[in-house]
């Protein structure tokens, strides 16, 4: 599962509402601009021959839009989506109902993709590339292989770490693309489309701070836009408004570049625990008490993209930019008086 509800409480009603702003079509996904030219050419061109799409592979951190534009894409088609998750897909049966009910042109979805068993990957390899399926039936002594014919379909993965793929499964995409974050001027457009679909009154000024503050993620831009707008409900006249938007960002302590608190465990750990680093992830998740999973692919990704937090062979290590950030100066002390005094152990 990936770590997306970090600032949400409301799960289900959020869950909802989520099908809702999702954007269906090419033109309501904003930004990612070579990407989306990119698929709406090989799309299109798959239509103009009548042949399905060539398998896409998406990655980048989570939020950023892949199972959006996995359904966009289907849409865009014309073709019906069958979704399944890697881990979830445990036996070679799973994947073969799933395969077997595609119908030609369909998209077959596949989220993080990377964590498929290795023996469901093997099934999947000439599914991908003859739309054939191998597979063993009967028992021992009497089993024997068949092979069934699939209609061609299109395999769109998504996954967090594109570095965790097999090669040979990578190279059987035909499309790869790399997901970006977000500018500040697209998350602000993104913000004023969630607001009109939900209907709420948002000011300019207002959308351009909650743009700012979002980690350059859809996601997290309309979850924070859900949660100001509960603020401006209860505690203003239900426009939002600038100064509602900072206190209720300092409610929910989200910082002016976006951080929030396990953004700030970490590179205070690193800072305060481990002198600045480099420290080893398994060593900085257990100190937090965070999976690592969570750090690389949620918290990382932006704070190396931010240049607070660099990569080296031997570990993390805070940048001089990520001290700034924090206040804290080389010998571990702490300049913001107003900042609660956890510096000490
Ligand atoms: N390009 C985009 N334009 C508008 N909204 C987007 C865009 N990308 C993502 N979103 C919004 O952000 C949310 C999270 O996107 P999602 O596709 O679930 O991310 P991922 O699958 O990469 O984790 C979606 O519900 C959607 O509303
Ligand atoms: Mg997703």
């Amino acid at each position: 599962m990936e770590t997306d509800d970090i600032l949400s409480t409301d799960r289900l009603s959020s869950d909802i509402k989520e099908e809702a702003i999702r954007p269906a079509l090419f033109k309501d996904y904003i930004g990612q601009a070579d990407v989306k030219e990119n698929i709406k050419v090989f799309v299109e061109a798959a239509k103009m021959r009548d042949e399905s799409l060539d398998h896409v592979l998406l990655y980048g951190p989570p939020g950023l839009g892949k199972t959006t534009l996995a359904y966009i894409i289907a849409n865009e088609l014309g073709t019906n989506i069958k979704t399944a998750s890697g881990p979830s897909i445990e036996k070679a049966g799973d994947l073969a109902a799933i395969l077997s009910s595609l119908e030609p042109g369909d998209v077959l979805f596949i989220d993080e993709i990377h964590r498929m068993p290795s023996y469901i990957e093997e099934i999947l390899y000439p599914a991908m590339e003859d739309f054939t399926l191998d597979i063993i039936i009967g028992g021992e002594g009497n089993s024997r292989n068949i092979k069934i014919n699939l209609p061609p379909f299109t395999l769109v993965g998504a996954t967090t770490r594109a570095g965790d793929l097999t090669s040979p499964l990578r190279d059987r995409f035909g499309i790869i693309a790399k997901l970006q974050y977000y500018t500040d001027e697209e998350l602000f457009a993104i913000i004023k489309r969630t607001a009109k679909v939900l209907n709420v009154e948002i000011e300019d000024d207002a959308a351009k701070e909650l743009a700012s503050r979002s980690r350059g993620t859809p996601r997290i831009a309309n979850r924070l836009l859900k949660r100001v707008r509960d603020f401006s409900l209860v505690m203003g006249d239900g426009v939002i408004t600038v100064d509602l938007t900072k206190m209720a960002l300092l409610k929910l302590k989200v910082d002016d570049m976006g951080l929030d608190e396990t953004d700030y465990n970490l590179l205070k750990t690193i800072a305060l625990k481990f002198n600045g680093g480099p420290v080893g992830i398994e060593s900085l998740a257990s100190m937090i008490g965070e999976e690592v999973s969570t750090l690389e692919d949620v918290c990382e990704p932006f704070l190396l993209q931010r240049g607070l937090l660099k990569r080296t062979p031997r570990g993390r290590m805070l940048t001089d930019l990520g001290y700034q950030h924090l206040n804290i100066n080389r010998q571990g002390t702490i300049f913001d008086f107003n900042n609660d005094n956890d510096n000490k152990e």
